[in-house]
């Protein structure tokens, strides 16, 4: 369709709907017309070939102008707020906190009681976890999703949500939620009517008369929780047909191939747009374009209406950001910020994964050259998109990055995996960290692993122990981690709970819903006389709780710290020392971490390497000035030690 026919089309659509694109809906209008032409070829890639293309097209017009004119007043002015400050996601004046309503303080209309302990840290960009109606039982943390418009009774209602979005508003805090895009329940409508027998209903799943395709489709699609739930298709019983189900059997994968499923979900997008989300977490986006003899993850196809759902977006609620929740391999993840002349125009955010598990990794080793080895790759990432930055989330720790990785430190790949295993679930010997493996591969020995922040960094065993020193240690090596994700540029990402130093709960042990997914030790009941402890000096809830709002603060402060594609990495001077520059106009940062458990010294000339005469460093953590010695001389980092230093004269 050439664009003079397109742009009719539009006007068209915009007309019917009584707009008034000369005047007050101009904007909006200008919107859809500079991303038509994207809309209608990302479109045509995708569904161009199917018989009721056109049809569905017009339908996907009409989605995208609904959304505007039923987006809130408030919001659309928040959109124009947002517009203003160009990417106003890569402000170093935000950091988020993801947590459970219902385990944080119990259902949505308690949560704002609770504000005041995220102001209090200094964060205001929530992630709620998924909120969604979800069976009790199999709900995978509320990832299967049975109503995509209803909030789960045990939160309470979406006018809360809505009250809840209001007050946050109000308070300057950003809301993220999350867009289960890739499956729904088995018991959501679509599911239920599918497994009835309806025909057009199965068409918004994969589903299989016999064992055919569906053996042909797991020869090379990996098993993503091979204890749980091995193999990628369910049978159903009801309908006699069997269902992919990549996740768990009760999670079946929407068949993005037929243009109605996607129209739907756009939809649904687009209404969790209009509730005020700020960032939206498209979950599982590397699995949502499936074909057979590829592992079905990461595939053109995923990319293309990734693409199309961020010019929707654009178009009808600018202000949004999206978050691809891609957990893949370094180069793949690369692409999910768009390629070609899509760079930047896919997800506006993703979680920096690998970062996430090479600092597990170097805690472990004490080494930090893997980590080394995987930056030229992660600077790869386009200006204008950003990261989440994590030391732990509600999920696994996959120890993802590249083999070559290793090798380049000397490292045997596979011992070197198994070692950090062995580490972090504790049974090296020695190894202070309290962790298990997740969804062991008995096939591959692959092996994820799960555990809290505070358990794998020898908290738990140094409070059983009753060792001072030992406890001393782990908080040490928590603030470590924490530091090194807030100053590597991204949003950095806390996961509540590990700010007051929160270890293990067994307690899922006993539910026989929770039972089965190790993931659940990590992600903790609030106890919120343990959480007073903040309050209470030289506690241990104390010192990780200022200490974190501490960094928040100094982060705050420095726009240094904004992503901006201002990070250069210092050269290894000494394997021990994980070292960055930001810099912003004459603005300089040295942002040093010791992974070691001795002492590491780094000579003076470290910081001559960069244009620009200085002096003097100022440690913003330490709160100290140095003064740069000559060249042969050492500025020395205690163990598991950091500091942020900016060049002063
Ligand atoms: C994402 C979620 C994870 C969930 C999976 C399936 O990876 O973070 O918790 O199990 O998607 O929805």
């Amino acid at each position: 369709m050439d664009h003079f026919s397109l742009y009719q089309r539009v006007n068209t659509a915009c007309a019917k709907n009584k707009l008034d694109i000369g005047g007050a809906d101009i904007t909006f209008h200008t919107r859809f017309i500079a991303n038509a032409a994207a809309i209608r070829a990302l479109y045509t890639e995708s569904y161009g070939y199917h018989d009721r293309s056109e049809l569905l097209f017009d339908e996907l017009l009409q989605t995208i102008i609904d959304a505007y004119i039923q987006r809130p007043a408030a919001l659309q002015q928040r959109d124009t707020e947002k517009e203003k400050k160009d990417n106003w996601f890569l402000s170093n004046e935000i950091t988020g906190m993801s947590l459970y309503v219902d385990r944080f303080c119990g259902r949505l209309s308690d949560l704002p009681g609770k504000l005041d302990h995220f102001t209090k840290l200094g964060v205001n960009l929530l992630h709620l976890m998924p909120l969604f109606q979800s069976p009790a039982g199999e709900s995978d943390g509320g990832y299967a999703v049975s109503d995509f418009r209803q909030v789960d009774k045990r939160f309470g209602s979406l006018q809360d949500l809505i009250g809840l979005q209001q007050k946050m508003q109000s308070e300057d805090l950003y809301l993220m939620l999350d867009i289960v895009l890739n499956h729904t329940s088995h018991q959501h409508a679509w599911a239920v009517k599918a497994k009835a027998g309806d025909p057009v209903y199965q068409d918004y799943f994969y589903m299989y008369d016999n064992r055919t395709l569906p053996n042909r489709y797991e020869q090379a699609m990996p098993d993503i929780f091979p204890e749980s739930s091995p193999g990628s298709f369910t049978y159903v019983q009801e309908c006699d047909k069997w269902v992919m189900t990549v996740f768990h059997h009760y999670q079946w994968d929407l068949n993005y191939t037929n243009p109605a499923v996607f129209n739907a979900m756009l939809d649904t997008v687009l209404f969790y747009a209009n509730l005020g989300v700020d960032i939206l977490r498209i979950d599982a986006p590397a699995f949502i374009w499936k074909q057979l003899g590829t592992s079905c993850q990461n595939l053109p196809g995923a990319h293309t209406l990734l693409r199309l759902i961020k010019q929707c977006v654009q178009v009808a609620a600018p202000g949004v950001a999206l978050l691809g929740e891609a957990i893949v391999a370094p180069a793949e993840i690369m692409k999910y910020f768009g390629t070609g002349s899509f760079t930047g125009q896919e997800c506006d955010l993703a979680y920096n994964a690998t970062q996430m598990a090479l600092q597990w990794d170097a805690l472990a080793t004490g080494d930090i050259r893997v980590m080394l080895a995987a930056q030229p790759e992660l600077l790869q990432k386009p200006f204008g998109s950003s990261w989440i930055t994590y030391t732990r989330c509600h999920d696994d720790i996959g120890l993802g990055y590249d083999d070559s990785m290793i090798a380049a430190a000397g490292y045997d790949s596979y011992a070197h995996r198994r070692f950090l295993k062995e580490y972090y679930s504790g049974t090296y010997p020695g190894s202070p960290a309290r962790g298990a493996l997740f969804s062991v591969n008995p096939k591959t020995q692959d092996a994820r692993i799960s555990g809290s922040l505070a358990s794998l960094c020898g908290l738990e065993n140094a409070v059983e122990k009753n060792d001072p020193a030992e406890i001393a240690l782990s908080i040490r090596k928590i603030l470590l981690m924490q530091a090194q994700s807030f100053f590597i540029g991204g949003i950095p990402m806390l996961f509540y709970g590990d700010e007051a130093g929160y270890t293990n709960d067994y307690s899922y042990l006993n539910d026989p819903a929770k039972s089965y997914d190790n993931r659940w030790m990590h992600r903790p009941r609030i106890d919120w006389q343990k959480n007073a402890r903040v309050d209470l000096k030289e506690s241990v809830e104390e010192r990780i709780f200022s200490a974190t709002r501490q960094l928040i603060a100094i982060r705050k402060k420095m726009p240094v710290v904004a992503d901006l594609a201002n990070i250069t990495w210092l050269t290894p001077h000494n394997i021990h020392i994980a070292g960055f520059l930001r810099t912003y106009g004459t603005q300089k940062l040295y942002c040093l971490f010791n992974f070691s458990n001795k002492p590491a010294y780094l000579t003076w000339y470290a910081f001559k390497e960069h244009k620009g005469a200085f002096t003097k460093l100022y440690d913003h953590w330490g709160q100290e000035r140095h003064t740069i010695g000559p060249d042969h001389e050492y500025f020395v980092m205690e163990p598991y030690s950091f500091c942020l230093l900016e060049a002063v004269d």
